[in-house]
């Protein structure tokens, strides 16, 4: 039975591994060959990744493709995307590729924003809190000077700082909520930086306000935090051309529109389709978010909030057609930067940045949209003609191939046999099976 260890942090990464292998896995050295053999041979890359987090053992690999031909408001972008699910990459080309020759994709930035929060406890009387909040305001301003010194100079910053009464919905509750513009930084450091300063100054100021202690209701931090929901950081992107242009393939396309526009209302209106719709759409956005060294749970969080806002969860995706024109489009809320965190640290992340053209933090939230967008366009655009089993499957044969252990040689027949035969796993176990015997 493992032991409980103190102290561990401070092992070297030998001594770590020997621990674990010799309370987890019976001393048994497979498990340590697993680790090792994931370990890489130039000390220095080595080592950056041991640094990333406390007590890393291994490296964990995520197949690092890329999704060509994707033209975004007239220029040319081959798109990184760190995902394991065998057909996302496929489904991205294959729509980047179908828009290629419809015009490409639109992408708007609508808002900056980002924000983040002071929550206080306050009991008393809220004509003394305001008041005093208006009064202390410049100092709370004032006290982060230095921290956003270099933010300002670039143009960013601290926006404004508003104290909000939230006592309906909890009592004795209110906040400070802050305004940033961080620019081309995702800005989380910079944001909680500059709100614990400010919870600081409005205690301390709070603590010698004669009229707090007078009435024994002295207001206090509970606790200060970035709020990973962005409303006020959108941006759109979108696809149109004529209902004429989606004929393809035998499929005419005004059938086509009329399918998919209603497997898009039937996701706005039913949270069991909604949340797999918008899971594909994240299978777009997450691949690149990881690709570029952003922080995925903070967009995936943000991002399924605001496809609740209105009380349901619904599609974070909209198409119609008017006037014979089909529309498709994603509106949502990302908070990401191309400087700072991982981006100028992780050389594979720092390559996708290059592969992107350096783009700027809205430049990026762009290019994120527009993968979600083309995720769900070619998901939708399967569902409702031949189904998503074809194509994923086709996608998934290498993995059954894999587990199988099937030779080079193997694989190739499988692929021959399966590109005019329906793949699913019993079938590529009985065509290895047959091969084999
Ligand atoms: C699978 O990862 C994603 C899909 O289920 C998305 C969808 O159903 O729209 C194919």
């Amino acid at each position: 039975m493992p032991v409980p260890v103190s102290g561990f942090s401070k092992k070297s990464k030998q001594e770590k591994i020997e621990w674990l292998v010799h309370n987890y896995f019976n001393d048994n050295e497979d498990a340590l060959i697993t680790l090792k053999q994931y370990w890489n041979n130039n000390t220095r890359l080595q080592e950056l990744h041991d640094d990333f987090t406390e007590n890393t053992i291994s490296n964990y690999y995520l197949p690092f493709g890329i999704a060509p031909n994707f033209k975004i408001n007239g220029r040319m972008y081959t798109i990184p995307m760190v995902i394991e699910e065998s057909s996302v990459i496929a489904a991205a080309s294959n729509a980047a590729k179908f828009w290629l020759d419809r015009g490409g994709f639109n992408t708007e930035v609508i808002s900056t924003i980002k924000n983040g929060q002071v929550h206080i406890d306050y009991f008393g009387n809220k004509e003394l809190i305001f008041k005093f909040f208006a009064d202390v305001k410049p100092a709370l301003l004032v006290s982060i000077s230095d921290i956003e010194k270099n933010m300002k100079v670039r143009g960013g910053g601290l926006l404004d700082i508003e104290l909000i009464d939230t006592t309906e919905a909890l009592p004795g509750y209110f906040q400070l909520h802050c305004t940033f513009e961080t620019l081309d930084a995702m800005g989380a450091n910079f944001i909680n930086s500059c709100l614990e300063e400010i919870a600081i100054t409005f205690e301390q100021k709070a603590a010698s306000h004669p009229e707090f202690s007078k009435n024994s209701t002295t207001p206090k931090v509970v606790l200060s935090i970035l709020s990973n929901y962005v409303p006020e950081c959108m941006v759109r992107a979108s696809v149109r051309c004529a209902v004429e242009e989606l004929t393809e393939n035998g499929t005419d396309g005004e059938t086509f529109a009329r399918d998919f526009v209603r497997a898009v209302d039937i996701a706005r209106t039913e949270i069991r389709r909604a949340v797999t719709h918008n899971k594909g759409i994240m299978n777009g956005i997450d691949s690149v978010i990881l690709a570029t060294g952003n922080d995925f749970r903070a967009v995936e969080a943000g991002i399924h909030a605001f496809a609740a806002k209105e009380g349901k969860y619904t599609s974070l995706t909209q198409a119609n057609v008017e006037d014979g024109i089909f529309t498709f489009s994603i509106e949502i809320p990302l908070a990401l930067g191309t400087v700072g965190g991982l981006t100028g640290l992780h050389p594979l992340v720092k390559f996708a940045l290059q592969l992107l053209h350096n783009p700027s933090a809205q430049e990026l939230m762009g290019i994120a949209a527009v993968a979600g967008l083309a995720q769900n366009f070619a998901a939708i655009r399967s569902l409702v003609t031949t189904g998503i089993q074809k194509g994923h499957m086709k996608m998934h044969l290498m993995n059954i191939l894999n587990q199988l252990e099937a030779t080079s040689d193997e694989k190739e027949k499988a692929i021959q046999h399966f590109t005019k035969n329906t793949v699913s796993h019993i079938a590529a176990v009985n065509f290895i099976e047959k091969l084999r015997r």
